[in-house]
C-alpha cells in the first residue's frame, strides 16, 4: 500500500471534478482527482451543450475559456413548435441582453483535461475499488487500487464529483440523507450527425401529437437531434431512416423540409429523471454535480447546475484555506440546494409542458397547447421561461 497526502481528494473527472480542480489549482490548493474510467471513456459520453453565462464566466475564471470563446455559438432566442407552427421566443430581449452559448460538454471536458495535463496536475484514471473513509472526522482517506497496487490518499476534504452512479453518495449512512426522485415514463433517443443544423441560432423545442422533439447543434456542420420515445425502446429499434422520418413529422412543415439528413455518428438513449439528495455536505465530504442531483435534459440545466455547485464549493474551500473561515463550508449545502431546486422546478415544468404523457390523453395535449399558446402571447410567462433558460444569478434571492 502506498500512502500520499493532499488537501482535497476529488472523486470523478467529469466536468464537476475537472472544473473544481482547475479553480483549486488557481488558488494554490493542492488536490488529486481519481476516476474509475479512462479519459476516452469520459469523452465518449455525449451530453447537452447549452452554457449559461454564469458557466462561461466560471470557465474563464478557471483559465479554460478559450475553446468556448472561439468555437461556442451564441444563442439569443429559442423556437417553440406546437400545433405544427413555430414561435420564436426572444430570450435576449426578455432578459435585458442575456444569452446562452452552445458548446458541447465533450468539448468543454476536453478543454479541462488538456488544461490539467498541460499544468501537470495529478489525475488517476482507471482507479478500481475506490472507497471513502472517515469523512466524519478531520482526517478522511480515499483508498483505491491501480494496476493491482493498493493506494491510500489522505486528505482534509473529499469532493464527491462522481456522478449519479458514483461511490460518494452511496458511502453516506442511509439515515443521514434524503432522496427525492421522479422518473418520467419515456426516454430521449439522441442522434449526432455531420449535417448542418436545421436551426443554428436557436434550439428548437417541439411539442407534437407524436411526442417531443429537439433540434440542437454542436457546430455549423454537426447537429444533435432528439425524439421522445418509450423507455422500453432500444437504440437498435431505431435505424437512421426511422429516426429522420420521425423527427420530421414532429416539426413544422418549413423546418421539416429544410432538415438535412445523413448517417448518424452516435446514437444513444437518455432516460428522464428528476433527482435531488439532501444535504450535500456530510462532515468533510461534499457532493457536487450529478452525484447530488439530476434534471431531465429539457432546458439543458445539468451542466450549469454542476458549475454552480463547483463555484460555491471552490469559494468555500478557498475561504477555508486563505481566510481561515468556515462560513462558506457551513452554508455550501443550503446555497447550492436553493439554486438546484429552482432549476429542478424549471426542468420539470418544461418537460411536463413539452412531452406526451401516455396517461393524460387528448385533454392533456389540449392543456399543453393552451399553455403554449398563452406562453407565446404573454410577456409575463415568456419572461419567466427566458430568465430561467439563461440561468438565474448565483446570488438569486
Ligand atoms: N470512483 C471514481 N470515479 C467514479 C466513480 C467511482 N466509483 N463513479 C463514477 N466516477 C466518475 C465517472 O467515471 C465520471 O467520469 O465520475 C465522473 C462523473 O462525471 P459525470 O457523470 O459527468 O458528472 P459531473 O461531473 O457531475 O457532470 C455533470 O454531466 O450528466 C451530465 O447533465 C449532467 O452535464 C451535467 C454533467
Ligand atoms: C443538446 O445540445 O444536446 C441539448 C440542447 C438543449 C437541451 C438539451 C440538449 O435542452
Amino acid at each position: 500500500m502506498t500512502t500520499t497526502r493532499t488537501r482535497v481528494a476529488i472523486i470523478g473527472a467529469g466536468p464537476s471534478g475537472l472544473l473544481l480542480g482547475a479553480l483549486l489549482h488557481k488558488a494554490g490548493i493542492e488536490h488529486v482527482i481519481i476516476d474509475r474510467q479512462s479519459p476516452d471513456y469520459v469523452l465518449g459520453r455525449i451530453r447537452a451543450g447549452i452554457l449559461e453565462q454564469v458557466t462561461v464566466d466560471l470557465l474563464h475564471e478557471a483559465g479554460v475559456g478559450h475553446g468556448v470563446d472561439s468555437d461556442g455559438n451564441v444563442h439569443r432566442s429559442i423556437e417553440l413548435v406546437f400545433k405544427n407552427t413555430r414561435h420564436p421566443i426572444d430570450v435576449t430581449g426578455l432578459t435585458k441582453g442575456k444569452v446562452v452559448t452552445a458548446y458541447g460538454q465533450t468539448e468543454l471536458t476536453r478543454d479541462l483535461m488538456k488544461h490539467r495535463s498541460q499544468l501537470g496536475l495529478p489525475t488517476v484514471y482507471e482507479a478500481a475499488e475506490v472507497q471513502l473513509h472517515d469523512f466524519d472526522s478531520t482526517h478522511p482517506e480515499v483508498t483505491y487500487s491501480k494496476d493491482g497496487v493498493s493506494h491510500s490518499l489522505q486528505c482534509d476534504f473529499i469532493a464527491g464529483c462522481d456522478g449519479f452512479h458514483g461511490v460518494a453518495r452511496a458511502s453516506v449512512p442511509l439515515g443521514a440523507i434524503t432522496e427525492y426522485e421522479k422518473v418520467y415514463p419515456f426516454a430521449w433517443l439522441g442522434v449526432l450527425a455531420d449535417v448542418p443544423p436545421v436551426s443554428s441560432h436557436a434550439i428548437v423545442y417541439a411539442n407534437s401529437k407524436r411526442g417531443f422533439a429537439l433540434c440542437s447543434m454542436r457546430s455549423m456542420t454537426r447537429s444533435r437531434y432528439y425524439v421522445q420515445c418509450p423507455s422500453s425502446d432500444k437504440v437498435e429499434d431505431w435505424n437512421d431512416r426511422r429516426f429522420w422520418d420521425e423527427i420530421r413529422t414532429r416539426l413544422d412543415p418549413e423546418l421539416a423540409e429544410r432538415m438535412q439528413t445523413g448517417p448518424s455518428i452516435e446514437k444513444s438513449m437518455t432516460p428522464l429523471r428528476s433527482f435531488v439528495a439532501e444535504p450535500m455536505r456530510f462532515g468533510h465530504l461534499f457532493l457536487a454535480g450529478d452525484a447530488a442531483h439530476i434534471v431531465p435534459p429539457t432546458g439543458a440545466k445539468g451542466l450549469n447546475l454542476a458549475a454552480g455547485d463547483v463555484k460555491y464549493l471552490s469559494s468555500a474551500l478557498i475561504e477555508h484555506y486563505q481566510d481561515k473561515s468556515d462560513a462558506g463550508i457551513d452554508t455550501y449545502s443550503q446555497r447550492a440546494l436553493s439554486r438546484i431546486w429552482r432549476a429542478e422546478r424549471f426542468s420539470w415544468w418544461l418537460t411536463t409542458l413539452m412531452h406526451r404523457f401516455p396517461e393524460s390523453g387528448a385533454f392533456g395535449q389540449r392543456m399543453q397547447e393552451a399553455e403554449l399558446d398563452y406562453l407565446v402571447h404573454s410577456q409575463a410567462l415568456s419572461t419567466s421561461l427566458a430568465e430561467n433558460y439563461v440561468g438565474l444569478p448565483l446570488d438569486f434571492g
